[in-house]
């Protein structure tokens, strides 16, 4: 008989099988923690502050899913607070079986502009704060055996594109850290697996342009390049794609047998990853330029 692709969501006595969402008052977030508790897990959607759940627990209740999520306040840089936010959840629920990684957030500018304290800001939220995620859930997964910790990266873990310096720099951490966790925790029967969505409509986009644009004042050398460059954004964002699309993906995901290491989602992302692997890169950033230029 073939083995089966997509496991249960529950455990052998009926429960639900836990999953965890950090980052879940919007976006990726608050679509993936409806869609697992759809798919049958009992959901910890963890925000940084819970009076920010107020749609998440109006939709909660529209889909009749409310016993099935619980908000937990997490600030991912709190380090303390992840260590007993995580012993929280144990205490209460026995297990861990899936943590998404999707905490968040973008800092752009030109890279010599930018101080070094929202470098540090960047790399606190973006990977620090996965990381120690990651870290306090390991050993409830490393001892049962079984569990997958889905990291939502980012087509800029792939690709660095000028004006978002310090993102990139944070999801390629992210992408670096992360093999390097699959090899060591496949021994263990701990899935650890990359979502790299590439330009979707959620709120990070427009968070992240107020503040570019405030950064670069005019008489910077690079205003002209960085607001053809914010132009492009804009545009880029205005035709998003439907952020639903990654909430149904990281529940296949959790629901898979043997995922990969990598997804990559959108048409965009997988012609950028398509043209970085086949074309010489002298080509590829005269064509990345010469668009954004445009
Ligand atoms: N949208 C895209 O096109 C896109 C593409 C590739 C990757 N991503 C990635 O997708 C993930 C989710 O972003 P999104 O697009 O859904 O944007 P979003 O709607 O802005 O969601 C980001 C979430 O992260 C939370 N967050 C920020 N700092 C936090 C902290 N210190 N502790 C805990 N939570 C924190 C935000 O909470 P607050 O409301 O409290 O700020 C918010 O809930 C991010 O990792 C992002 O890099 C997005």
């Amino acid at each position: 008989m073939e083995p089966r692709q997509h496991l249960p969501a529950k455990r052998n006595n009926g429960d639900r099988l836990v999953a965890v969402v950090t980052g879940a008052s919007s976006g990726f977030g608050m679509l993936t923690t409806l869609e697992l508790a759809r798919q049958g897990y009992l959901v910890v959607a963890t925000m940084r502050d819970t009076a920010n759940n107020r749609i998440l627990i109006q939709q909660v209740g529209e889909a009749r899913l409310t016993e099935f999520i619980e908000c937990m306040p997490l600030d991912v840089t709190d380090h303390g607070a992840i260590g007993d936010t995580v012993n929280r959840i144990i205490y209460k629920h026995g297990q861990i079986d899936i943590l998404v990684n999707n905490a968040g957030m973008a800092i752009g500018g030109c890279i010599e502009e930018i101080p070094m304290e929202d470098w540090e800001k960047q790399m606190d939220v973006n990977f620090f704060g996965l990381v120690a995620m990651t870290q306090a859930v390991l050993p409830f997964m490393r001892e049962r055996r079984q569990g997958k910790v889905i990291q939502i990266s980012s087509i800029s873990g792939r690709l660095g594109f000028p004006g978002y310096g310090p993102y990139a720099a944070s999801k390629f951490a992210v992408e670096g850290f992360s093999e390097a966790l699959r090899l060591e925790m496949l021994p263990f029967g701990v899935h650890v697996v990359l979502v790299e969505p590439g330009a979707f409509k959620t709120s990070i986009w427009n968070k992240g342009f107020d503040h570019m644009a405030a950064r670069v004042p005019a008489d910077s050398p690079y205003s002209r390049y960085f607001n053809a460059i914010l132009r492009y954004s804009k545009n880029t964002a205005d035709h998003a794609d439907d952020p639903q699309e990654v909430a149904y993906a990281v529940a296949r995901i959790a629901r898979s047998r043997y995922p990969r290491l990598r997804y990559t989602l959108g048409k965009g992302a997988r012609m950028s990853i398509l043209g970085k692997a086949l074309l010489p890169w002298k080509w590829f950033e005269r064509i990345l330029i010469r668009e954004l230029e445009k």
